[in-house]
């Protein structure tokens, strides 16, 4: 079991229940944090998630089902969120029940995968992925902004390299990924000077399924750095840009250099 720091700041990771979303939550609850996860179907995964931080890396979790396709999910997950016992514990003081909740950080990673051609793409599709990507983003973060205002948090979206390349078999996810990455930019101001708005754009870290090694060890070839991205990198810099207090407004790549190689 690692020793997770006494520091009480409370972390909401969307999608923390699987894949880079758990290792978004892990990489939090080791820095202290007490983390909030949302997850969307699986509630026997959530559950494992929160027994695997709880246990394994002696952290305080709990898990919350949200639907981002919902209209009103965000306020709903807050509104539950903020009644838990993770804002009940006396450790947190400034949370107490009379005390507006605060918050130290929100990680939106929730975003679905839909790879499809040009022609196929429907408009449940769609909207499948605006509705879960931005839409939610800006969302959650209109939901957070007082909690995060009372202890100068801090947000992280995660975008993707596909925001600045083109993705042809990926249109509404290289699209709601640039989409995200303007409203780093436009949150920054707006939230401003007490929440600061970041993002992280991962290259490959995680294959998603429907990707062959083959194709994973092509796309790993042509970075400069022949480097599939190692999960404990993307966090290293994620910790970086959620606690430094001089830096909103930036989309920061962490892609093995795949970006300024081109598409
Ligand atoms: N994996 C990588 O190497 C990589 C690279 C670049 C960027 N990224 C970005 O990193 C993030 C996580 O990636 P990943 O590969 O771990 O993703 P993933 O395996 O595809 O998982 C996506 C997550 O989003 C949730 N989700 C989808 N639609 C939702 C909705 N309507 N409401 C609530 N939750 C919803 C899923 O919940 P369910 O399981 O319940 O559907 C799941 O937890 C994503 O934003 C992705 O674009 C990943």
């Amino acid at each position: 079991m690692s020793t997770v720091p006494a520091v009480s700041k409370i972390a909401l990771v969307t999608g923390g229940t699987k894949r880079l979303g758990f290792e978004f939550a892990k990489a939090l609850v080791r820095k202290g944090y007490s983390v909030a996860l949302s997850y969307r179907s699986n509630a026997e995964e959530a559950g494992h998630a929160v027994d695997v931080l709880r246990k394994k890396e002696g952290g305080r979790a709990e898990a919350f089902r949200a639907d981002f396709a919902d209209d009103g999910a965000p306020d709903s997950l807050f509104k539950e969120i903020f009644s838990s016992s993770l804002f009940s514990s006396s450790s947190f003081s400034s949370s107490a029940a009379s005390s507006p909740p605060r918050l130290d950080a929100l990680v939106h990673a929730a975003s679905p995968w839909i790879p499809k051609p040009f022609a196929s793409v429907s408009v449940s599709d769609w909207e499948a992925v605006f509705r879960a990507g931005p839409r939610a983003a800006f969302f959650l973060a209109q939901a957070a902004a007082p909690a995060l205002a009372l202890s100068s948090g801090s947000i992280l979206f995660v975008s993707d390299v596909a925001a600045t390349q083109t993705w042809p078999t990926h249109i509404p996810h290289a699209t709601a990924k640039a989409a995200i990455n303007a409203l780093v930019r436009n949150l920054a101001v707006a939230l401003g000077p007490n929440v600061r708005v970041n993002a992280v754009a991962p290259g490959i870290v995680l294959p998603p399924g429907d990707m062959s090694p083959e194709a994973v060890a092509r796309l790993v070839d042509e970075t400069p750095l022949k480097r599939q991205v190692e999960v404990a990198d993307l966090m290293e810099m994620a910790i970086a840009i959620l606690e430094n207090r001089s830096m909103t407004g930036q989309v920061v790549a962490v892609d093995a250099g795949r970006t300024v190689k081109g598409d």
